[in-house]
């Protein structure tokens, strides 16, 4: 696929996973994934698995994201993760704003962004999480609510560090699902996305930012998905914890 941005792939592997499963999902992915150049591919384990796969990837293309971490950094925040302990396992990315989080443990824009700005003073790539209900859909604010969650999430950043951060629209109705946008329905948003990132820092950082889809996506979905003119990647969730339609997915996106 000729894109104008080069695609970007994630394993969200959400909880799942021990250290052996991990270890065995990860080999299976180096094996199938060798030879591809074209596409940046990122898992994402659990944070217990990511000593062990970020040894098992060393030698691989493969790329190393986190699912979270604690926005204050290393000291009395029990039960937190620091960016600082992410980076000794060469992590690259962390994904934030996910709907699951924002559902369970309520995290808003205002802490996403803050998170966002730590995470690239440590030099990890966001995944910023963004993306509507079935309600707010069906009530004709899908635009409004995601421009929102956009504006608040990135809120701070620099233009620099807005063309490193990655977004990832996620309809919350295809999540887990089985229920995808249409390709159209999905280039929409994104380029509505596109659009909002022009109008906060100008046409050439816009321009740059990559823009994931997630929500359902599969090996049968994905060409169709990734073939769109603004959506540079897949943020995928069921179809990461399996060698096949993980790897199957980013083949059908070269
Ligand atoms: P799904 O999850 O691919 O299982 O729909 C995507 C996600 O939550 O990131």
């Amino acid at each position: 696929m000729d894109k104008e941005r080069k695609l970007i792939i994630a394993g969200n592997w959400k909880c799942n996973k021990t250290v052996a499963e991990a270890l065995d999902l990860v080999t299976g992915l180096k094996r199938e994934l060798a030879a591809v150049k074209e596409v940046d591919v990122v898992v994402c384990p659990p944070f217990t698995a990511l000593e062990s796969v970020s040894r098992a990837i060393l030698d691989s293309n493969i790329r190393l994201g986190a699912q979270n971490f604690g926005e204050n950094g290393y000291g009395a925040f029990t039960g937190e993760i620091a960016a600082g302990m992410l980076k000794e396992f060469s992590v690259g990315y962390v994904i934030l704003g996910h709907s699951e989080r924002r559902q369970y443990q309520k995290e808003n824009d205002a802490l996403i962004a803050k998170k966002a700005a730590a995470a690239h003073a440590a030099n990890l790539v966001p995944i910023v999480c963004v993306g509507e209900t079935l309600l707010e859909r069906e009530a004709g604010i899908t635009n409004q609510v995601v421009e929102t969650q956009v504006r608040g999430s990135l809120a701070g950043l620099s233009p620099e560090q807005v063309e490193r951060t990655v977004l990832a629209y996620e309809p919350v109705w295809a999540i887990g699902t089985g229920k995808t946008a249409t390709s159209a329905q999905a280039q929409e948003v994104h380029a509505f996305i596109r659009g909002v990132l022009t109008a906060l820092h100008g046409e050439a950082v816009a321009k740059r930012v990559r823009i994931q889809y997630g929500g359902s996506v599969k090996a049968n979905n994905a060409r169709e998905l990734l073939g769109q003119p603004d959506i540079d990647g897949a943020l995928v969730g069921g179809a990461a914890l399996e060698v096949r339609s993980f790897a199957d997915i980013i083949k059908n996106s070269i």
